[in-house]
């Protein structure tokens, strides 16, 4: 037990002082480079956002209705909303030639911004809400406020392109 607690420890300690010690300033990222890992960490909370809303819309188009799965994923995508403005506001891309959809009016009206996806975490609370009650027709119904959520954020802070 000890004996393994140990080589679990110096483990730990190498992978630690790989990155923090021994990173020269050849190392360390460049702006550039710091701008296009913050434009994939950010689309990838988007992905996450359409792969928990995916199952939802297909229960609005037909597929047959989950509760507990439409209450997850409301729950999963009212703990991701908070973290958009968190993202944008960590690092500024607009000076920088990332594969981006983003406005540059996110940096420009943040509170605005911070606005539609606090929006966004409400409904998605409020939506899981109602799915906890089991009923198809109120989940359904709560359904149009949540993908407006989406919606709603994108008409004004994201490249025009549905
Ligand atoms: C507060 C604003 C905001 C909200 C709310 C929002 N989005 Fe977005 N979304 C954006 C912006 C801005 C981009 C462009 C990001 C980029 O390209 O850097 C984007 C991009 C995306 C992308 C493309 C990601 C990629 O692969 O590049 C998807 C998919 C997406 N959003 C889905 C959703 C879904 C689904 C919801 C709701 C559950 C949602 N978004 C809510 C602002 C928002």
């Amino acid at each position: 037990m000890i004996k393994k607690a140990l080589v679990l420890i110096s483990a730990l300690a190498m992978l630690v002082s790989g990155s923090f010690f021994t990173a020269s300033a050849q190392d360390a990222p460049t702006p550039a480079q710091i701008a296009a890992g913050a434009a994939e960490t950010r689309q990838s909370v988007f992905k996450l956002l359409l792969f928990n809303l995916v199952p939802i819309a297909g229960m609005a188009r037909g597929a047959p209705f989950d509760a507990a799965v439409a209450e997850k994923n409301g729950r999963n995508i009212a703990a991701l909303a908070p973290m958009i403005p968190d993202l944008f506001a960590a690092v500024d891309t607009r000076d920088f030639d990332v594969e981006t959809e983003a406005l540059d009016v996110i940096w420009e009206d943040p509170a605005g911004f911070a606005e539609k996806a606090q929006a966004l975490m409400e409904a998605a609370g409020t939506f899981a809400d109602v799915a906890a009650g089991g009923d198809r027709a109120a989940t359904l119904g709560a359904f149009r406020a949540l993908g407006g959520g989406c919606g709603n954020c994108h008409d004004d802070f994201r490249v025009d392109n549905d």
